[in-house]
């Protein structure tokens, strides 16, 4: 769905496509990775072993956490049977199979072709009538339709000020006059508590790819910004390179109130999880309730 633009890595390579030492320069926030990460055929297989482990926060949260998040969601929205929900960036469909379960009517997008492939087999086997689609979010374009908006597991923070405007305005669009935008975001406590570093490991196969490999890891701040970059350098056996970056922009209450205000979002609650948990001033969580009223 993207372009990408590989690097090679051997000296001897005469056209290498990207330059190393360039690369490793800071970059601008929210710059692309040069490969796909979601969607890539081998790392989106370990992905989705992470988000079927029940016991480890990795790219899903635990799930008797999700269990209770379901469980706190209709009752804090007081949602009823039939009530149309679209989950973005849905996954292998935790979120989905569990309010299909409580009779809601569900569509979940994602672009990893694995998650979207897995969440319909599960859904087939299980009965639910769950709509699964394989797309970029970014690119929604709805009317009117959903009582329930999710975003959920912090991911609302790659985006940049640009794609996170058009994506407030299309998930607006997208809900009925009444319907409430649910998603979480890292805070900057949660910045604070991570350090600059670079580290280096070689690995004989692992998360990155099956085959040896140097893996380069880098966390920079862009404290203007507010952002967190952690990006992985990732040198191959067989003479290539890809970085593959996860940004992370940190929003306060007043920060993301503005953005969503921008939207035409109004009536916006906080809390500290998507649990339903008090908000502090230590969270390093926000999760927030929006609504569309006008
Ligand atoms: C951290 S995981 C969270 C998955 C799910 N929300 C959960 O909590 O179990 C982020 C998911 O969002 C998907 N994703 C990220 N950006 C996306 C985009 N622009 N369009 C569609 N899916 C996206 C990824 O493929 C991945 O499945």
């Amino acid at each position: 769905m993207c372009d990408y633009n590989r690097g090679k890595w051997q000296m001897n390579q005469s056209q290498p496509t990207i330059d190393l030492f360039r690369a490793l320069q800071k970059p601008e926030p929210f710059a692309k990775s040069t490969a796909p990460f979601w969607d890539d055929p081998y790392i989106s297989e370990q992905m989705l072993k992470a988000h079927l482990d029940p016991n480890r926060d990795l790219a899903s949260r635990k799930h008797d956490t999700i269990d209770r998040s379901v469980e706190w969601i209709v009752k804090a929205l007081s949602l009823q049977k039939g009530d149309r929900i679209l989950d973005l960036g849905c996954g292998p469909g935790l979120y989905c199979s569990r309010f299909a379960d409580r009779e809601f009517i569900v569509t979940g997008i994602d672009y990893s072709k694995r998650s979207i492939q897995y969440a319909k087999e599960y859904a087939a086997s299980n009965k639910l009538g769950i709509e699964y689609i394989y797309k970029d979010y970014l690119t929604i374009d709805y009317n009117n339709m959903f009582d329930l908006v999710i975003l959920i597991y912090c991911d609302f923070g790659v985006l940049s000020d640009e794609d996170r405007d058009s994506l407030l305005c299309k998930i607006h669009k997208s809900m009925k006059p009444g319907g409430y935008f649910l998603f979480d975001v890292c805070t900057p406590k949660y910045h604070d508590s991570v350090k600059e570093e670079r580290t280096w490991r070689y690995e004989e196969g692992g998360f990155w790819r099956p085959t040896p490999h140097l893996l380069l890891t880098e966390k920079i701040k862009y404290p203007k910004q507010g952002v967190l970059l952690t990006q992985y350098f990732v040198f191959d056996n067989k003479s290539n390179f890809d970085i593959y970056r996860i940004w992370d922009h940190a929003y306060t209450k007043d920060s993301i109130s503005k953005a969503l205000s921008d939207a035409r979002f109004d009536d916006i609650h906080f809390y500290g999880d998507i649990t339903g948990r008090e908000y502090s001033d230590n969270s390093e969580t926000l999760s927030i309730i929006a609504r569309k009223t006008t």
